[in-house]
C-alpha cells in the first residue's frame, strides 16, 4: 500500500501482514496484523515515527521512495516489529537524529546495534518543533516493555501510541470506526500482550486522559477515530474487578477427569456462574488469554501423571502465571491412579497470582458419588465467592 493520509500533514505508512498467524513464536494472531509507521510533515521538517517488521521492509522502502527527506526519526518502542528497519532508515537519512527514551536508547544499541551517538534521549513531556507541528513525547512505560513511549501531535490531536491500544488485525480499513471486530481484536491483543501490566496501564491511561485526543494511531491495526471506544474498553479491561466467570482448562486421559469437569460445568451453571471450559488438547492460547481477563476463578481439571499434573496442564499453568490475571480464586479437580501431589504442586506453579486456593477435589480412579458431591460443594463455594465480587 502507498502512504495514506490520516490527518493534515499526517500519513500512515507501513505494512499489512495478511498471512502472519503467530507472533513472538507464541501468540496466535488469527487475523494477521499490521506494522504501522507514521509520517508527520510540518513547515520546518518531517518526522518518521517507528518502522516495520524487517520481513516486510520492502513495503516501507517503496513508501520512503515516494516521499521527500526525513529530518527526524522517532522510535517509540525497541521491539523489532517497529524498530527492525531503523538501522536502514538511519543510513538512508544520515543527518536525522533518532528520538527515543533513555532506556529505549540502550535497548536500540543492545538489540539493533544502533549508534548511540545518533540518539537524542527524551524526557517525559519533552517536545520537538517541526515548524507548524509540535511532537510531544509521553513516557508510557510497560505497554508492554519498560522503555515504551507515546507521541502526541497537539495541532491535530493525534496520539501515536505504538503497541498501546493496538490490535493484531490485517485490514485495508484505515480507521476503526464503530467496527466491533476491532474492539474484539484489541481485546485479544490486550489479553495476550498487555494483561500482566494492568497497574502500569491504568497509570498510562490517566496520562492519556489528560490530553485532548481525536485520533489514536497505534502501530498495529486500524486507527481509532472514536477514541472513547478503545479508552473505555481499556479502562474496563484493566480494572481489578473480575467477572462472574470460571475458566476451566482441562485434560482427560481415560475419561475420569472428564466426568468431573462435566459435573463442575453443570453445577456452576445451575448456580448462575458462567463457565468457559478450555480443552488443552486443542488449546487456543489467545482465547484462553482473553477469557482470563474476566475470570474470577480458574479451576484446572487434570489427571495425575507421574505424581503431578498432566504436562499440558503444567504448561498452561505456567502461561496463566505469566499472564498474571486478576483471578481471585483457584482450584483443581481430577482423577489419580494411586497417589497425587497436584493439590499442592499445581498451585505452586502459580506464585504470581494473588488468589485464594479453594479445596481441590481429587478422585482415586473413577469418580464416585462422594467425589461428585464434593464437586457440587466446590461449585457452591465458587458461587458464594462470586456473589461477593
Ligand atoms: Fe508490536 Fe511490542 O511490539
Amino acid at each position: 500500500m502507498r502512504p495514506r493520509a490520516i490527518g493534515n500533514g499526517v500519513q500512515w505508512m507501513g505494512a499489512v501482514d495478511w498471512e502472519r498467524r503467530v507472533f513472538d513464536s507464541l501468540v496466535p494472531i488469527p487475523d494477521g496484523t499490521s506494522y504501522n509507521a507514521y509520517l508527520v510533515t510540518g513547515s520546518g521538517g518531517t518526522a518518521l515515527i517507528d518502522t516495520v517488521e524487517p520481513e516486510m521492509g520492502d513495503r516501507l522502502r517503496s513508501q520512503l521512495d515516494e516521499i521527500g527527506p526525513v529530518d527526524v526519526v522517532i522510535s517509540q518502542h525497541a521491539e523489532q516489529d517497529h524498530s527492525g528497519l531503523l538501522p536502514e532508515v538511519l543510513e538512508r537519512f544520515p543527518d536525522a537524529p533518532l528520538y527515543t527514551t533513555p532506556l529505549g536508547r540502550r535497548m536500540l544499541v543492545d538489540h539493533l546495534g544502533i549508534d548511540g551517538d545518533r540518539v537524542r534521549p527524551v524526557k517525559d513531556g519533552d517536545s520537538i518543533d517541526l515548524g507548524d507541528r509540535t511532537l510531544q513525547f509521553l513516557h508510557t512505560p510497560w505497554v508492554h516493555w519498560p522503555e515504551t513511549m507515546c507521541t502526541y501531535l497537539a495541532e491535530e490531536k493525534i496520539l501515536f501510541s505504538c503497541d498501546f491500544f493496538g490490535s493484531h488485525l490485517a485490514t485495508s480499513e484505515l480507521f476503526a470506526g464503530d467496527d466491533p471486530a476491532v474492539v474484539e481484536a484489541a481485546k485479544l491483543y490486550y489479553g495476550e500482550i498487555m494483561q500482566p501490566f494492568r497497574n502500569h496501564i491504568r497509570k498510562n491511561l490517566e496520562k492519556v486522559r489528560g490530553l485532548e485526543v481525536e485520533l489514536i494511531a497505534p502501530s498495529h491495526g486500524p486507527v481509532h477515530d472514536r477514541p472513547e471506544t478503545i479508552l473505555g474498553a481499556y479502562e474496563d479491561w484493566s480494572t481489578e474487578t473480575p467477572g462472574n466467570l470460571v475458566v476451566l482448562p482441562h485434560v482427560t486421559m481415560h475419561g475420569s477427569t472428564g466426568l468431573m469437569v462435566d459435573r463442575l460445568i453443570t453445577a456452576l451453571v445451575d448456580r448462575g456462574v458462567n463457565v468457559l471450559p478450555v480443552d488443552l488438547v486443542t488449546l487456543d492460547e489467545g482465547r484462553l488469554a482473553k477469557a482470563l481477563l474476566d475470570a474470577a476463578t480458574v479451576v484446572f481439571g487434570t489427571p495425575t501423571v507421574n505424581g503431578g499434573p498432566h504436562p499440558r496442564v503444567a504448561t498452561v499453568a505456567g502461561l496463566v502465571n505469566y499472564l498474571k490475571p486478576k483471578t481471585r480464586y483457584l482450584s483443581v479437580i481430577g482423577s489419580f491412579g494411586w497417589s497425587t501431589t497436584v493439590g499442592k504442586s499445581l498451585p505452586a506453579m502459580l506464585p504470581d497470582l494473588d488468589a485464594e486456593m479453594l479445596e481441590p477435589v481429587l478422585s482415586r480412579g473413577l469418580p464416585g458419588a462422594e467425589d461428585m458431591a464434593a464437586i457440587d460443594v466446590l461449585a457452591e463455594t465458587i458461587a458464594e465467592r462470586h456473589r461477593d465480587l
